[in-house]
């Protein structure tokens, strides 16, 4: 089975006045198809874990494979493509534009890689039929539910078919066969 993630030996010190060392020597793999919470304390590394693995900030020392990548060694350009191909993201608060319809804030992803338009409507289509949202397409994210405007915000993290899902809050990891 295929390894999405492989965290290995990785710490993080936070420097400042007085340092932190908020992750020791954290071993950690998700293989394909695998979906896992993380749960701790409070303080206990949970947010610094996932912003590390998220490439929101870079570990101390250790290294982090993504697909059998290190996103932490790319150049800034190429980590922004990276980002965009390889991890969805879904935000507690779902970071929906609210000048944009249900179906316009899903396909964003797609509109960034200049995806065809058939293959956009294509995949939009199949997204909010499992979602159950194909109703709501055109409407805007103020007219519908909070439940509905979860379901555009996972429908949008995973349009793109990423190999990674966070949930960044919540610390979930879901692991995706790429389809
Ligand atoms: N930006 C930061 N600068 C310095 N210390 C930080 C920073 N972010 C978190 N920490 C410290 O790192 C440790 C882990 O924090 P965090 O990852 O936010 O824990 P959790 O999400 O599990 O509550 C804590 O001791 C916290 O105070
Ligand atoms: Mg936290």
């Amino acid at each position: 089975m295929k390894n999405t993630l492989e965290v290995r030996k990785v710490s993080k010190i936070y420097p400042g006045r007085v340092q932190t060392q908020a992750l020791s020597d954290i071993d950690l793999t998700v293989q394909q198809g695998e979906f896992i919470g993380v749960m701790g304390s409070s303080g206990s590394g949970k947010t610094t874990l996932l912003n590390l693995i998220a490439t929101i900030d870079v570990p101390t020392a250790g290294e982090i494979l993504i697909n059998q990548k290190n996103p932490h060694t790319l150049k800034r350009n190429q980590l922004a493509y990276f980002r965009r191909r390889e991890l969805g993201f879904i935000f507690q608060d779902f970071n929906l534009l609210d000048t944009l319809t249900i179906a316009e804030n899903i396909v964003l992803p797609l509109t960034l890689d200049k995806i065809r338009l058939s293959e956009m409507e294509n995949r939009l289509q199949q997204v909010a039929e499992a979602l159950d949202i194909v109703s709501l397409l055109n409407k805007r994210t103020y007219e519908v539910s909070g439940g509905q405007r979860q379901r555009a915000a996972i429908a949008r993290a995973t349009i793109h078919h990423y190999c990674l899902q966070m949930n960044l809050q919540v610390h979930w990891i879901q692991s995706r066969r790429k389809m």
